[in-house]
């Protein structure tokens, strides 16, 4: 799908997020200033996280407590050995009852489960123009792929009208 501004990134990302349960992991992709550290604002806002969300500059791994769910925030780019991943302690992570998001996730894949949501993210046309392509891997988020599907969908959509709104008012 498409977003034209950080704000609807970030509710992408919110609506991904009322799909999240405990031990979730989130890998996203995208060049330097793609999106995804916006991406990870709007899904810890929408779990109840307060704190700002930056990028995790000294460490590699940021923790960050929600109301509804914590969240893991792990930014890979700087990561110079894949041995390293082991120092993450990846797995405690994960059994953590949080969600787990990894930027620059491409670059770690062959040290991770084989169940997550990859989000990809690329530059469109205009300035603040992305795209972001969902792939379920693994049997955790294949089986909610519709209804992530209809989560994205709800947000496209034009707000429905009932009958007796001020649009069906007859003059
Ligand atoms: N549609 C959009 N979606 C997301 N961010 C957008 C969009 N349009 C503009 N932006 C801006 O692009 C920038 C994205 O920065 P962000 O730090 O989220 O990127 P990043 O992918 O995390 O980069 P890095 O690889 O350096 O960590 C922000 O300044 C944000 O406001
Ligand atoms: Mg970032």
């Amino acid at each position: 799908m498409e977003t034209a501004s950080a704000a609807e990134t970030k509710d992408v990302a919110a609506a991904i997020a009322g799909l999240a349960r405990p031990g979730d992991l989130l890998l996203l992709l995208g060049d330097l200033g793609a999106g995804k550290t916006a991406f990870t604002q709007g899904l810890g806002n929408a779990l109840g996280v307060t704190q700002p969300i930056t990028s995790p500059t000294f460490t590699l791994a940021q923790q960050y407590e929600g109301t509804d769910m914590r969240v893991h925030h792990l930014d890979v780019y700087r990561l110079e050995q894949l041995d390293e991943v082991s120092d993450l302690g990846l797995p405690e992570l994960l059994d953590d009852d949080a969600v787990v998001v990894i930027e620059w996730g491409d670059a770690i894949v062959p040290m991770l489960p084989n169940n997550y949501l990859e989000i990809r993210i690329t530059f469109g046309d205009g300035d603040d123009d992305r795209v972001l392509v969902l792939e379920p891997v693994g049997s955790g988020w294949s089986a909610r792929r519709s209804a992530l599907e209809t989560a994205i969908a709800e947000l496209s959509s034009p707000p429905s009208t009932q009958p007796g709104d001020a649009g069906d008012a007859q003059c």
